[in-house]
């Protein structure tokens, strides 16, 4: 096994303790420039994100409106009863000349490259967590970050420079400065720590917060899930250095018009059908990958085939995959 030592941590339970760790695959959804928790209604929202999770995807997610966990009727994930929708920025490769290209997603390599994109999804506990609230949704992140002071207050938004698929080490703070032959892994960390009582906040971050020597501060004391994306951002056709800028510095932006990544960001609203989760969470599953097969007995599972299937129409018409004069919508450097 390729883990870090982070994640080791995060997942050898202590003496009688339940600890869970479900990861799976989710294909891409649809890219797309919308952002419903963000800028619900806004059609085109400021930046170009990619998104996975249940078809209810769409402009605006009004939970008292909605339940996507009823409406939707397909999910590109490989748990069926999970109907979230998970999504993040769009990563953007920056010629010479000046022009972009549109940089895709592939399947994690840790087992999960039949995907059609997208990216790999994580819920990590050690000890018991209470799941989600219908309607709960949260941003981490912030894409006026420029800076690692920014960055680093949250702990892991990270990228990693992939020698191989299976790397799992090296992770920094912003764009790596060289080729990394097998792409550039982006991970995405939520907090585990929830107020108990908004299944949102104005700020969408405020609800929730990081835990403060392993413990849940009081001010957000009920333990949650640890929600984590791992993305793979397929870096390699553009590995030619004489595409680099000609003073050698890294060629890859972010859609929101960011050069460093310290603003990397990460978006969560919770659409598992009924108790499933908690149910997950509960039977400590730990869902490694057994021929295509997810090994959580609780859970009803898809093939990666099946789930590449689920996707969505595009809303916002325009040319994602030329090479462009400027980012869609502009970007905000
Ligand atoms: C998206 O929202 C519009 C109204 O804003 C609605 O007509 C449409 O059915 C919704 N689509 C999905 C897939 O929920
Ligand atoms: C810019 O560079 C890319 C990569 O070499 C090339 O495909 C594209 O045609 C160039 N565009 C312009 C306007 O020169």
């Amino acid at each position: 096994m390729h883990w870090t030592n982070v994640l080791t941590a995060a997942i050898v339970p202590l003496t009688g303790v339940r600890a869970a760790m479900l990861r799976f695959s989710c294909s891409q959804l649809v890219v797309d420039r919308l952002d419903p928790l963000v800028n619900p209604g806004q059609v085109p929202s400021p930046h170009l994100h990619q998104i996975v999770g249940g078809n209810s995807f769409n402009v605006t997610m009004d939970p008292n409106v909605n339940d996507i966990s009823e409406s939707s009727t397909c999910t590109s994930c490989q748990f069926t009863e999970d109907f979230s929708n998970y999504w993040t920025a769009v990563l953007f490769f920056k010629a010479r000349n000046g022009t972009y290209k549109r940089v895709n997603t592939i399947g994690n390599g840790l087992g999960y490259s039949a995907s059609n994109g997208g990216q790999t999804v994580y819920y990590i506990s050690n000890g018991p967590v209470t799941a989600f609230k219908p309607g709960f949704r949260m941003v981490v992140g912030n894409p006026a970050f420029r800076t690692q002071a920014q960055a680093r207050t949250n702990p892991a938004l990270q990228f990693t420079c992939l020698a191989s698929p299976m790397t799992r080490s090296g992770y920094r703070y912003d764009f790596p400065t060289d080729t990394c032959a097998g792409g550039i892994m982006v991970t995405v960390r939520f907090p585990t720590c929830w107020d108990g009582k908004n299944t949102d906040s104005p700020d969408h971050q405020s609800h929730v917060a990081y835990p403060v020597n392993r413990n849940c501060p009081s001010t957000h004391p009920i333990k949650i899930p640890e929600v984590f994306y791992e993305t793979y951002w397929d870096t390699r056709p553009f590995n030619n250095k004489a595409l680099w800028p000609a003073d050698g510095s890294q060629p890859f932006v972010w859609s929101f018009g960011d050069k460093t990544g310290y603003g990397n960001h990460g978006d969560y609203i919770f659409g598992w059908k009924g108790d499933a989760l908690q149910r997950a969470m509960d039977a400590n599953c730990n869902s490694d990958l057994i021929q295509d097969r997810l090994n959580c007995p609780t859970l009803k599972s898809q093939s990666i085939v099946n789930a590449n299937k689920c996707s969505i129409q595009r809303k916002v018409k325009e040319d994602l995959d030329g090479w462009l004069e400027e980012l869609p919508g502009g970007g905000m450097e």
